[in-house]
Formats: C-alpha cells, sequence, structure tokens
C-alpha cells in the first residue's frame, strides 16, 4: 500500500437536508451522479442503513463493495470501501443551511501498487475525480432538467419496425439509460394509486415508489396476495405508508366501490397509475357481461380515472400514467366493436385494440385537464419478463427471453412519468424509456375525429348507466350480472 489520499469537497444546495440526505444515503444513487461510474447496484435487503452494501462498478473497468458502518439519518453516512484498486473509507455529512443543505464529502484512499504510482504521477487526477463527481451531485439535486418532449425523434426509426423492436428490448433499455438524468425527487407525503401490483411491473413500480417516500394505495383482486405485497414493500423501502384496496377491475361494480372508498377517504391523489392488465385467450365475458379485454384494459381505467379526477384535481399537481404497449401500434380503434364480438377473435388484437382506446383516452384528458395542473401520459414498459408474458405469451417469452427486461426496467418509464420533476412538464404523449414516441407509426391506424367522438359517449355511457352492454341498453335490457 502507498500512502494515504485524502479528497475533501463540499457543496451547497437549494434542497431540504431531508430530500439530499434520502437522495445521497441510497448509495446506489451514486451512478446517476457520479460520471466515472457505470452502474450501481444495492446488495442488502430493506433501506439503507448500518450494514447495507453495495457494488458500485465504475467506466475504468474495475468494481469497489461498500460496506455501510456508520449511518446517522440527516447526519452522515460512514462506509468502508474495498477493491483490487484502492481501499477507502468515505465519509458524507449533511447539514442544513438558512438555504437548503451543505453536503460535505470525505474520502480516504488508500491506493494499491498502480493506483499509487499513477496518484504520484499525476498528483491533480485524483482531486479532479472527486471535483467532478461533487459537480454531478450538485446537479442531481438542483433537479432543474427539461423533459424531452418531441415524439418525431423516433418516428422513423419507430416506423421500421425492427429498429422499433430493438428500442423494446433490454439493449433497448441500455442504450436509453446513458442518456438520463438523475431522478432526485422525492414523494414523500405524496398518495399515489397503482392499479395492479402485485405481480410484475407493477410489483417492481410499488418497491420504488415507496422507496421514494410515497403514500402508496396499491389496488389489486387477491385480497392475501396484496397483503403479501404490501408487508414484502413496507419492508423493502421502510416505508410504513403503503395500503391495499381489494378490487376486480375486470368488474365495473368493483372499480366504482374503489373509486367510492378512496373518494369517502378524501385523501387527494398526486398520481394514478392504471397499470393492472392482461391478454384474455379465447374469448371471455366477466359476470357483467362484458369482454374481458375491454374491461380491464379499457372501461375499467376509464371509470377509475374519471371518477377519481376530483381527487386529482384536489392534489394542485398531479399525474395519471396509463400502462399501454407497443402493440398499439398494430391495431386501429374500433369504436362499434369494442367488445370483440365480430370477426374471428384474437386475444393480441383485442389486447393492442383496448391499449389503442386508453391512448385516445390519454390524449383526451390531458387536453381536458391541463388547466387543473393535472397531467396524463402513456407508455410502453418494452418488452419485460413477468409473470404475466410468462403466462399469456409462453411461445413468445421462450424465443424472447434473453432480450427481455427485467420488470424493474419495465417499470422504470411508469415510476419516471409519475415522480420526476420535470415529467410533469409534458402531458398526452406516449412514453419507451423516458422520451416521447409517436402514438402512430401507420396512418391505417389513426381514428377519425367521429371515432374519437363515439368512443367518449360509449363509455361515458357505462359511467353513467353502469355496466350494461350498449347493445342490450338499446334494447332496453340488463346485461348478465
Ligand atoms: N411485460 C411486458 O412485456 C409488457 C409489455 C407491454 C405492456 N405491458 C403492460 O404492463 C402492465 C403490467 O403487466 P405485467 O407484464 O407486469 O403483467 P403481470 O405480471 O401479469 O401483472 C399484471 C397485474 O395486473 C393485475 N390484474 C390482472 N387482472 C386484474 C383484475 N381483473 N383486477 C385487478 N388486477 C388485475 C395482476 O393481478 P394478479 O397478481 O392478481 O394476477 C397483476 O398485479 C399491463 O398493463 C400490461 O398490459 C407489459
Amino acid at each position: 500500500m502507498s500512502r494515504e489520499i485524502v479528497l475533501d469537497e463540499t457543496i451547497s444546495v437549494p434542497r431540504s437536508l431531508r430530500d439530499c440526505f434520502a437522495y445521497v444515503a441510497d448509495f446506489a444513487h451514486v451512478e446517476e451522479w457520479d460520471p466515472g461510474v457505470r452502474s450501481a447496484e444495492r446488495l442488502t435487503p430493506g433501506p439503507p442503513r448500518t450494514g447495507s452494501e453495495y457494488r458500485v462498478v465504475m467506466k475504468a473497468g474495475f468494481s469497489l463493495h461498500y460496506t455501510v458502518v456508520e449511518f446517522e439519518p440527516q447526519v452522515r453516512v460512514l462506509m468502508d470501501v474495498r477493491s483490487s484498486v484502492f481501499d477507502a473509507r468515505e465519509e458524507i455529512l449533511f447539514d442544513a443551511t438558512d438555504e437548503g443543505t451543505r453536503i460535505r464529502y470525505i474520502a480516504r484512499f488508500r491506493p494499491r501498487a498502480l493506483l499509487g504510482i499513477a496518484a504520484r504521477m499525476a498528483p491533480g487526477m485524483m482531486d479532479a475525480v472527486g471535483k467532478s463527481a461533487m459537480r454531478g451531485l450538485r446537479r442531481a439535486l438542483q433537479d432543474a432538467y427539461t423533459a424531452p418532449s418531441d415524439p418525431s425523434r423516433h418516428e422513423r426509426c419507430d416506423r421500421l419496425v425492427l429498429p422499433g423492436m430493438f428500442g423494446f428490448t433490454r439493449f433497448g433499455y441500455r442504450k436509453a439509460k446513458r442518456r438520463w438524468k438523475p431522478v432526485s425527487a422525492r414523494l414523500d407525503g405524496r398518495h399515489i394509486v397503482l392499479t395492479g401490483a402485485t405481480s410484475g411491473i407493477g410489483l417492481a413500480a410499488a418497491h420504488t415508489l415507496a422507496a421514494m417516500g410515497a403514500d402508496l394505495t396499491l389496488a389489486g383482486r387477491d385480497g392475501s396476495k396484496l397483503a403479501a405485497v404490501v408487508d414484502a414493500v413496507r419492508s423493502s423501502s421502510g416505508n410504513a405508508s403503503v395500503r391495499a384496496e381489494t378490487a376486480d377491475l375486470a368488474l365495473m361494480a368493483d372499480v366504482n366501490a374503489l373509486a367510492d372508498r378512496l373518494l369517502s377517504q378524501g385523501r387527494p391523489i398526486a398520481a394514478l397509475i392504471n397499470n393492472a392488465g392482461a391478454l384474455f385467450n379465447p374469448r371471455q365475458e366477466t359476470e357483467e357481461g362484458l369482454e374481458k379485454s375491454f374491461a380491464l384494459l379499457l372501461l375499467g381505467p376509464f371509470i377509475l380515472t374519471e371518477r377519481l379526477h376530483p381527487l386529482l384535481a384536489q392534489a394542485g399537481s398531479a399525474r395519471v400514467v396509463n400502462v399501454l404497449s407497443g402493440g398499439m401500434y398494430t391495431q386501429r380503434l374500433r369504436v362499434r366493436d369494442l367488445q370483440n364480438t365480430r370477426g374471428t377473435y384474437s386475444g393480441s388484437a383485442a389486447y393492442a385494440r383496448a391499449k389503442r382506446g386508453l391512448m385516445i383516452l390519454t390524449e383526451e384528458w390531458a387536453a381536458r385537464w391541463r388547466a387543473e395542473g393535472i397531467v396524463v401520459n402513456a407508455m410502453h414498459p418494452g418488452w419485460a419478463d413477468t409473470p404475466g408474458v410468462e403466462s399469456a405469451l409462453p411461445a413468445f417469452r421462450r424465443l424472447t427471453r434473453p432480450l427481455l427486461r427485467s420488470p424493474a426496467e419495465g417499470a422504470d418509464t411508469v415510476v419516471w412519468l409519475a415522480a420526476a420533476t420535470e415529467a410533469a412538464q409534458v402531458s398526452g404523449l406516449f412514453w419507451l424509456d423516458r422520451e416521447p414516441h409517436p402514438s402512430h407509426i401507420s396512418d391505417k391506424t389513426r381514428e377519425s375525429g367521429e371515432d374519437r367522438a363515439a368512443l367518449l359517449a360509449a363509455l361515458e355511457g357505462f359511467l353513467t348507466e353502469g355496466p350494461v352492454h350498449p347493445d342490450t341498453q338499446r334494447r332496453g335490457r340488463r346485461s348478465k350480472g
């Protein structure tokens, strides 16, 4: 070992002590703010605390193993660092100032042979690395980014189907990630309602949103599965504000009852995430007589969002995130056959048409609610390896498995749209990997103005009349259930 090298850098940022501590103390965020870091992950379960361990992979090609040895919330974090290049002790100290927070970073390196020689030959090298990391941290905490807002940037690539589909894979995710800005926003005290949180993308989103401090309501159809998820999310995040609401979201009686309960609780909703979904083959109807893709993927989100609008408006600024699918690109709205009764039924087509319908609602709500500070966006998670894909598309999964993203990677843009400060700047768009994409890649799928109006009228009919099939309604007959 050569002699110790000490870096000691201080920055001041106009953010609360609580925000700064929460962001920096989860050292996995270092990949967002230190330009020398390629990736970072927490290796230990539960929230950051004494004993937490992290693996940090540097762009220079070596990795570091961090262990938190002392953790005093809002005051300091002390970490031991081991690597093949150096060992270190890194201490981060926090204190509140009149303008915000001062953060002091002290690193004591004990370089191994090669780094020791390099450091002696270029004494300013380590200093420059430390300064650039702290500049990155200051920018991350200033959180003054502009959201991309031009979907036409991706239009040509998306129209060329194969390059577009590359973007859906985990390689597309990794490529896009290089352009992302840090997300240091906190959600403490912000009430978020998330559907379909018991599995896949919704489950991954629930863990991240809870870690960001959200006051979470998780809606799902299976009470015992939900209870287990609530426990798991509370313990992974250390956030006790996670509640469950049981509702089968393909049954409009349940959707309405859920809306009634949330309205009677009266808590403003800062974000509603319509994520629950499934693909149905063969054609199935609910006990209310509604075709299931239509019920779960279009009518349910429509009724829930419309009915929760007063709570969204009360939040002052609120977001709606609709989880759609790139499959939507293949289908045009069939407004006279919303329940997929005509021709040969295809589960994938019914699914894609329902998602297309929810894209139209996204645009309509965005325009209608802009003045109330409610932004409404839709997103495609990419192709993620979830229980839903495994059960609905086993052959697709077998073929594409090496290309599939993790559920957390699929959930990333859900979380970004619900949480990132800059995501409040844009509304009515379709997103993949934090960038807007066109909502159509072929003119053949574009609906007319009359079709849009007819869709709204048909859905609004269900809102006022309850779960009645429009055809049976015309004939004056209630549907089953
Ligand atoms: N994975 C992908 O590659 C991909 C691609 C494009 C779009 N998406 C969309 O992403 C969303 C999440 O899908 P996923 O892949 O994460 O699927 P998943 O693992 O099957 O999760 C779906 C979630 O929706 C819930 N759900 C299904 N039917 C419900 C109902 N009737 N009432 C209440 N909750 C219900 C499920 O609850 P249970 O746990 O009780 O089943 C589960 O929590 C869906 O909207 C899907 O269309 C996924």
